[in-house]
């Protein structure tokens, strides 16, 4: 029947708890061997040179700056000292154009600057040579806070003449070229570094900073004693620990998940811009997704089980479902007459039987994102508590996506497989408020705080 077979093809994602015990070993077996080796790993485990979370007598006005996803954004941080834990913001969103994504490295840094100008033109602070924080949600090779060379472009990006180089001189670069404004870019930062420091000005017992949105990523508070290929010998009191980018999106880039993918993630692993490389992401994150449901339908629609076997346009056309369409024809509080119609805007006809099968296709695809996440987590948890010698930990987790804020379902099959494959961690789950941006905004307070001194 239509039934067993839609079933059988959905069959290929469904993971059972031994097989997400095996992804969550393979994470820890990639998040030591990264820690470990100098030469290329699939997992980095990039030094962020970030060695403690905030304390609360951050102070004064900051610049932050976000190159997240799709979006480019600035805003004006002020943390007051005094009046307790009073943080102003401002902000602005300026959308990146495919073509500049996709242009020149000195097109995009140019454009960067020529938002921040504007920014600092509508906040009427052109003047004021403000320190500046600034995210950037890709691999970044530090050698110290303020200095990071792209490793390579992830998420679509593919902009010519960067990897390789030092963002922050591309930006101060960019900023000159403009002459028009004065920046101090005090510190790089990437996107989980920003978001858990600005989910620990909250609370103190979030040291692990998780973004499932676009991409999909984790920082934590790793023991600089065992971070060997950049740190292991520093030792001064306050910098005991460091938080380190994890790029958990490579797990899988040397083979290690070849097991569990499909065809159809291999199919979209082939199309995107980056054959070969952040398998995990691919598998887990708001970019794909969307095609890899989109890979499913295909196939039941040439095999006659949609859609009436017509293979329309549309569904060749990538990049269709985006999370928020997938979000929303998960929503159980979607009739599925209501399911039809969101088909319908995307330009697909669909009967009743049919908007079943896709809202059945998206379940799947997501919740096994979710649940490779969840094992992801696991692994990293567990470390942390066996670096601290502990019987169980309590740790809060900052956590920033379209995926994670949207998704009907996704927070909640994360926590559920964190807790089954971690139960001696008790792990929750903090969603960031303001972005990464406060983060890098802290980030740049501590480090001009101790360039005064
Ligand atoms: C934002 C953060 O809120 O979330 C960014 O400020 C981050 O730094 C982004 O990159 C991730 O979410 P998405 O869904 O835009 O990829
Ligand atoms: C990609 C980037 C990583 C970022 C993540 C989430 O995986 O490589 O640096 O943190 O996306 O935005």
């Amino acid at each position: 029947s239509r039934k067993r077979q839609v079933d059988e093809t959905l069959s290929s994602f469904k993971l059972s708890q031994e097989q997400l015990q095996l992804v969550k070993a393979r994470m820890r077996a990639g998040l030591e061997a990264g820690l470990k080796s100098k030469g290329p790993s699939a997992i980095k485990m990039l030094p962020s040179f970030v060695y403690h979370t905030p304390d609360g007598t951050e102070n004064g006005k900051y610049l932050a700056l976000d190159l997240g996803g799709t979006n480019f954004r600035a805003m004006l941080v002020n943390f007051k000292k005094s009046l307790q834990q009073n943080v102003r913001l401002y902000h602005k969103i300026y959308t990146i154009p495919l073509e500049i994504m996709q242009g020149t490295g000195e097109e995009l840094f140019d454009h960067l600057a020529q938002c921040i100008g504007d920014f600092l033109d509508y906040m009427g602070m052109k003047n004021a040579r403000l320190p500046a924080g600034f995210t950037f949600s890709f691999p970044c090779e530090q050698t110290a806070i303020d200095t990071g060379t792209l490793v390579s472009w992830t998420k679509g990006f593919k902009a010519t003449n960067c990897e390789g180089h030092d963002v922050v001189s591309m930006l101060r670069e960019a900023i000159k070229r403009r002459n028009e404004f004065e920046l101090d870019i005090a510190a790089v930062v990437n996107d989980t570094v920003g978001t858990m420091m600005s989910c620990a000005y909250e609370d103190p017992q979030c040291e692990i900073g998780l973004i499932a949105g676009t991409g999909t990523n984790v920082c934590y508070m790793e023991e600089v004693k065992n971070i060997e290929i950049c740190c292991g010998e520093q030792g001064a009191a306050e910098m005991l620990k460091m938080c380190v980018n994890t790029e958990w999106g490579g797990l899988g880039d040397d083979g290690s998940l070849d097991d569990i993918i499909t065809p159809y993630d291999t199919e979209v692993d082939q199309n995107s811009v980056n054959p070969g490389k952040q398998r995990f992401e691919k598998l887990t994150s708001g970019m794909y997704l969307g095609e890899i449901v989109r890979q499913v339908l295909l196939d039941l629609t040439r095999g006659g089980l949609l859609f009436r076997g017509h293979v329309t346009e549309t569904l060749k056309t990538p990049g269709i479902f985006q999370t928020k369409y997938l979000s929303q024809i998960e929503s159980d509080r979607l009739a599925l007459l209501q399911v039809r119609s969101i088909l319908q805007q995307l330009g697909l006809n669909s009967n009743c039987d049919d908007s079943i099968i896709v809202k059945e296709v998206c379940g799947a695809v997501s919740r096994r994102a979710a649940q490779l996440c969840g094992a992801g987590m696991a692994a990293v948890v567990d470390k942390i508590r066996e670096n601290r010698g502990l019987d169980h930990l309590n740790i809060t987790v900052g956590v920033d996506g379209a995926l994670y804020k949207l998704h009907p379902h996704f927070s909640g099959v994360l926590q559920k497989t964190t807790k089954a494959l971690a139960p001696r961690c008790d792990v929750t789950f903090l969603p960031s408020e303001e972005g990464s941006g406060k983060g890098a905004a802290l980030i740049t307070a501590v480090a001009r705080k101790k360039k005064e001194i």
